[in-house]
Parts: structure tokens; C-alpha cells; sequence
């Protein structure tokens, strides 16, 4: 008689993933987790780039263009794929040079996973951001709704985004699903040209070279969020009952802090570290068009939302990371 001795060849999930754009910044993290929660297999990473070998050895990776609509969807069909996590963006640098590509991504590219999911009855996540506000909504919070109109093309394309998935939703019951991310901070991969990457090399710096220049002013206060909380915010808001989401975009925060208070926090585990200013306008008008802070009363009221890392359990977990990744790298 057999027995199915092998447990993970029998794991129950009701649920089949795929992460596009998943090679970026969050992808990676946010795989691990949901392999975690519903089996290794059950959970496809994906992406245009060739992965490094530890993720092309920790489960199944496939090449998907979200712009490629016939390939995707047959990755979806063949896989019989129940959940859609759509990360695939086009890093700020290089949408600011190649516009035309930027909105086939973050545009086209939307349209066809909604489009898509739509079709096969997938449920869809798609991260929004606080360049999703302007210089018109509130500064500090106020609650519920405001008016959203963001002055620069990553921020248009977000509201598109918000509003298209809400519009699936009611018009064709899409269970569609959006968190509003802070700036997010993470000791393993390099930011690339965001409004909010200071908060990063900022580690990187004090670690490797003892100062810092900053390219925002020192009283620059935007919300911030530690990569564990933004990943589990968003395990949470998947496995959220439909009916307990009577919005579908949320905003999720943890801290608000400037360059100055980020320093100081730094300085106390490193007093000799020095900060200086050389504001960059552009980035400069970016950050001052943007919230201060996120008001997330919804996502702890509906579904239970609850941060854990603030500023000072922020800067130990980063300088503990890029300390040890440092040391890693000296001994190779
Ligand atoms: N990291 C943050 O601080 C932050 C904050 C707010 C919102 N977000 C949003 O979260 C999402 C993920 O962020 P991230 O920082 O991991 O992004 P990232 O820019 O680091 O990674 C995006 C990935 O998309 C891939 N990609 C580009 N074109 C593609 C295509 N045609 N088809 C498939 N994949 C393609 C890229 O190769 C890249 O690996 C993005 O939508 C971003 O706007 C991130
Ligand atoms: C396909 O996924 C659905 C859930 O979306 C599940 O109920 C079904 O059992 C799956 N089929 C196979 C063959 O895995
Ligand atoms: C596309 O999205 C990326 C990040 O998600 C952003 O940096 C870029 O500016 C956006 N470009 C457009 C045209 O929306
Ligand atoms: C910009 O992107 C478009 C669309 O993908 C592409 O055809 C064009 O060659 C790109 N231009 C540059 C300068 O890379
Ligand atoms: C999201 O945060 C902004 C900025 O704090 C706030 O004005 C808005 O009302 C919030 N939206 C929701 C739905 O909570």
C-alpha cells in the first residue's frame, strides 16, 4: 500500500501565485513569504531579468512580460493561477528617460493584468503609493477620502491604477486589492532613484564611510516603512476575507520622520556619523507635493493593520543588516 510519505507533494492551498516584476526591491521578501504561508510551489516568481542562482534555486521562476498579454495568460491558464501580484514597474531613472516605456509598463501593463484577471476569475494586488497624493491634498492627515492630484507621471499612473481597479471591481466584481505604500526601507537591495531612497544609502553610508549627503532638506518629513511591515501588510491584506474590505485601497504607514530625526537616531549607535545637505530641486518639490504623513485608521479598523517597527527598531534592524552584509562581502 502507498503512502504519501512526501507531506509537501500533498500541500492543500487553494491559492496558486504569481508575482510579476518580482526581481525588484519587494518581489523576492514578499515570495518568500507567501511560499511560507501556501507551499513552495504554489507560489511563481517572475520577471524580464535573470534571476541570481539563490532564487533560481529557492522554487519555480519563469521569464513573464507583463506587456507580452498572450504570454501571460497562458502562464495563468497553464498554472491554473488564482492570485496575480503585479510588481512589475520601470525603475524612476529609467522612466524618466524613456517616458514611452514608462507608460507602456505602468499603464499598458496594468491594463493587461486587469484585463486578464478579469477573465479568469484572479484576484489581483496592486501597490499604490503616497505619490499618489499632491500638492493639494492635505498635508498631515485627514481622514478618509481627499482630493489626489499628483504632479508627476509616477503619481498620475498610481491614481490611474487605484481608480481602474476599483472600477473592474464594482463593474465586473474583480477582487481587486491595493495598499498605498510608504517609502520602504531594506538592507539587501539598492533603491534606484525614488524620492525616498536617502532613507537607504543613508545605512549604506554611515557603515562604509562615516558621512553622508543628503539630497533632501533636513526638515523633509515623509512616511516611511521597514520592508518586514510592508510585506506582512500585504500577506495580511491577501488573506483578508472579501467581506471585510469595504474599501479596496488602502493607506498603510508605521513612522514619519525627516533626514534630521533619521540622523540623530543613527548617531546614537554611531556618534561620530556626519550628515550634509545638498539639496536636489527636483527630488526636493517631489517630496514637498507629497503627504507628511499617511492616516491608516481604515486598514487597522477593516482588516486589522497594526505596524511593528517604529524609528528606533528601524535603525537597529538596518545598521544590524547592512553591517553583516558588509562583513560578508569583505570575507569573500
Ligand atoms: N519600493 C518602494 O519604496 C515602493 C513604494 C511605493 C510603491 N512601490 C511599488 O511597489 C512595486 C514594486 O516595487 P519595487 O521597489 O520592488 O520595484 P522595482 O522597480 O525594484 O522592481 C520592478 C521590477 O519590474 C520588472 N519589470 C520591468 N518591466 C517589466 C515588464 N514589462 N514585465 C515584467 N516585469 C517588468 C523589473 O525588471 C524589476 O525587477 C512597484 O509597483 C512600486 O511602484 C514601491
Ligand atoms: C485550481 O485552483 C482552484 C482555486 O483557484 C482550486 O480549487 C482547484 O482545485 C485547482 N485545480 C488544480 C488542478 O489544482
Ligand atoms: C512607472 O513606475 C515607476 C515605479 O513604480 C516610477 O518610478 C516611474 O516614474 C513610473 N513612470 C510612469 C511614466 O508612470
Ligand atoms: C524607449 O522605449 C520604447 C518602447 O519600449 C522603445 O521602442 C525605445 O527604443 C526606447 N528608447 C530608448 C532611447 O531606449
Ligand atoms: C490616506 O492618507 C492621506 C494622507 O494622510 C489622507 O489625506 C487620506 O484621507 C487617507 N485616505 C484614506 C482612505 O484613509
Amino acid at each position: 500500500m502507498d503512502f504519501p510519505f512526501n507531506v509537501s507533494l500533498y500541500f492543500i492551498s487553494l491559492f496558486f501565485f504569481i508575482i510579476t516584476g518580482g526581481l525588484g526591491q519587494l518581489g523576492v521578501g514578499l515570495t518568500k513569504l507567501l511560499r511560507e504561508q501556501f507551499g513552495k510551489n504554489n507560489v511563481i516568481l517572475s520577471d524580464i531579468r535573470k534571476p541570481p542562482n539563490h532564487v533560481y534555486h529557492n522554487g519555480p521562476f519563469i521569464f513573464s512580460d507583463i506587456l507580452d498579454f498572450k504570454n501571460l495568460e497562458e502562464i495563468v491558464v497553464n498554472n491554473n493561477i488564482s492570485w496575480l501580484v503585479h510588481y512589475s514597474a520601470v525603475l524612476s531613472a529609467v522612466g524618466e528617460s524613456n517616458v514611452t516605456l514608462a507608460k507602456e509598463v505602468n499603464i499598458t501593463g496594468l491594463h493587461n493584468i486587469l484585463d486578464i484577471a478579469t477573465k479568469h476569475a484572479l484576484r489581483v494586488f496592486v501597490p499604490s503609493t503616497i505619490g499618489a497624493f499632491g500638492p493639494s491634498s492635505p498635508r498631515d492627515p485627514a481622514p478618509e477620502l481627499c482630493v489626489q492630484r499628483p504632479r508627476t507621471i509616477y503619481g498620475v499612473a498610481k491614481v490611474h491604477a487605484e481608480l481602474m481597479g476599483e472600477y473592474y471591481h464594482h463593474r465586473y466584481g474583480l477582487d481587486f486589492r491595493c495598499l498605498r505604500y510608504p517609502g520602504i526601507i531594506s538592507a539587501d537591495s539598492q533603491p534606484g532613484g525614488g524620492t525616498t531612497d536617502y532613507a537607504v544609502q543613508i545605512f549604506h553610508a554611515a557603515v562604509k564611510s562615516g558621512c553622508f549627503e543628503c539630497y533632501l532638506r533636513r526638515d523633509t518629513r515623509l512616511p516611511m516603512m521597514y520592508i518586514d511591515d510592508c510585506l506582512r501588510a500585504t500577506l495580511e491584506i491577501l488573506e483578508a476575507p472579501a467581506e471585510t474590505l469595504p474599501s479596496r485601497t488602502y493607506n498603510i504607514s508605521a513612522m514619519s520622520f525627516t533626514p534630521h530625526d533619521l540622523t540623530q537616531e543613527i548617531q546614537k549607535v554611531l556618534p561620530d556619523f556626519q550628515v550634509t545637505y545638498n539639496v536636489d530641486p527636483v527630488r526636493q518639490a517631489i517630496a514637498d507635493s507629497w503627504p507628511m504623513a499617511l492616516e491608516d485608521s481604515a486598514a487597522r479598523r477593516d482588516w486589522g493593520w497594526k505596524h511593528e517597527y517604529d524609528l528606533s527598531e528601524l535603525v537597529q534592524a538596518m545598521l544590524t543588516h547592512v553591517t553583516t552584509g558588509n562583513q560578508l562581502v569583505q570575507a569573500n
